[in-house]
């Protein structure tokens, strides 16, 4: 066996669906399989139902998560229209940034007015960044805002050429930006949609193949890998009005693994995207947990993403069929084994809710 160590992985965008939306996917099925596939810590989307806006939403949200965490979790918050900044302000040191749908997608969160977007982006005040979900022409004002009010901006979901490059620009004239970018992404393109139909909808939508190559041509640009796992029923996505995203915590690392088979990544580009940089970008605990903290991965492994078998509640995958490279063998967290050959074992609670508020 071709045995590789890796730190403990981090996927800085997850949407974890409680409360609201629990017939897409429970903590209970869902944190087992983070374990699984090497994942860590995942940092929580506040796009729920309610959404995250309030410091008592969050504490809520970090009990659910408490109870049921086999691996660490981070939760965001989340700007709406009808919460004060300050309101929402309150609760920053609780929480590992803010996020602000700019750009139209699930869940009722947007914010477009600009008098609101200077609002948050004067009162939120850190330590975490400012998440944008921002498409196009709006990258552009939330990178214009972030440097106007000296706010750290992390990019959500980066897809095309066009925001690529004006990251790379931002990037030379010193502004404190990062960014993500998903599998999808990195993947597939808009010429799978015949073949994916509902399956390959999500926002950002896919891109034009050109956009595909421009994200791998500027990977030094890019902080983190990220799934934006945004599970919803397969009834759901064949139905009249399929909703945005798909699934991605399962399939995220095999990829990776395989890119870095075929040359196309370094480990050392996968590790910098997946641990060094997701925990300075977003606070993470640092040093001697770390340490305790990894995952062993069996590099010679191949096999082909299955079509289900996986365990969400919706169970499929965009990347069913793909042959991949490397398969996760045992996961140690805080020294304590996790997971081992296809079983989990640590027991819900097992995972930490970070910086949580009081949590019983
Ligand atoms: O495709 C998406 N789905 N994009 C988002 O920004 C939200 C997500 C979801 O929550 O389903
Ligand atoms: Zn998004
Ligand atoms: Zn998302």
């Amino acid at each position: 066996m071709d045995a590789i160590r890796l730190p403990g992985l981090v996927d800085v965008h997850v949407h974890l669906r409680e409360p609201g939306y629990e017939h897409k996917e429970t903590l209970a099925q869902r944190h087992p399989r983070r374990i699984g596939r090497g994942i860590t810590t995942v940092l929580d989307m506040p796009n729920t139902s309610p959404p995250t806006a309030t410091l008592d939403r969050l504490a809520a949200k970090a009990r659910l998560a408490a109870a049921a965490a086999v691996c660490d979790v981070g939760l965001f918050l989340g700007a709406t229209r009808d919460t004060d900044p300050l309101i929402t302000a309150a609760a920053a040191p609780y929480a590992c940034g803010l996020k602000i749908y700019v750009s139209e997608t699930f869940g009722s969160l947007r914010l477009e007015d600009l008098a609101q977007l200077m609002a948050f982006f004067r009162t939120w005040p850190g330590p975490g960044p400012i998440a944008v979900h921002a498409e196009g022409l709006l990258l552009a004002t939330c990178l214009a805002l972030a440097q106007l009010y000296g706010q750290h901006l992390h990019v959500c979901h980066v897809s095309r050429r066009s925001e690529i490059e004006l990251i790379r620009r931002a990037k030379q004239h010193g502004a404190a930006v990062t960014c993500e970018v998903t599998p999808h992404h990195l993947w597939l393109c808009e010429d799978d949609l015949p073949r994916l139909a509902a399956r390959g909808q999500m926002k950002p939508p896919l891109a034009t193949a050109a956009d595909r190559t421009a994200l791998w041509a500027n990977l030094d640009v890019i902080d983190c890998f990220a799934t934006d796992h945004a599970p919803h029923t397969a009834a759901e996505k064949a139905g009249p009005q399929p909703p945005p995203g798909v699934p991605g915590l399962e399939t995220m690392l095999p990829l990776l693994l395989t890119a870095v088979h075929e040359g196309r990544l370094t480990l050392d580009d996968l590790i910098t995207r997946l641990h060094h940089n997701p925990t300075r970008i977003f606070h993470l605990p640092a040093g001697g947990q770390q340490a305790q903290t990894w995952v062993e991965v069996d590099a010679a492994a191949v096999y082909d993403l299955p079509a289900s078998g996986y365990q969400t509640l919706c169970d499929w995958s965009p990347f069913s069929g793909y042959t991949v490279h490397g398969a996760v063998r045992r996961v140690v967290l805080r020294n304590q084994v996790v997971f081992a050959d296809g079983v989990v074992l640590a027991a819900p609670g097992a995972g930490r809710v970070l910086a949580a508020p009081v949590v019983e």
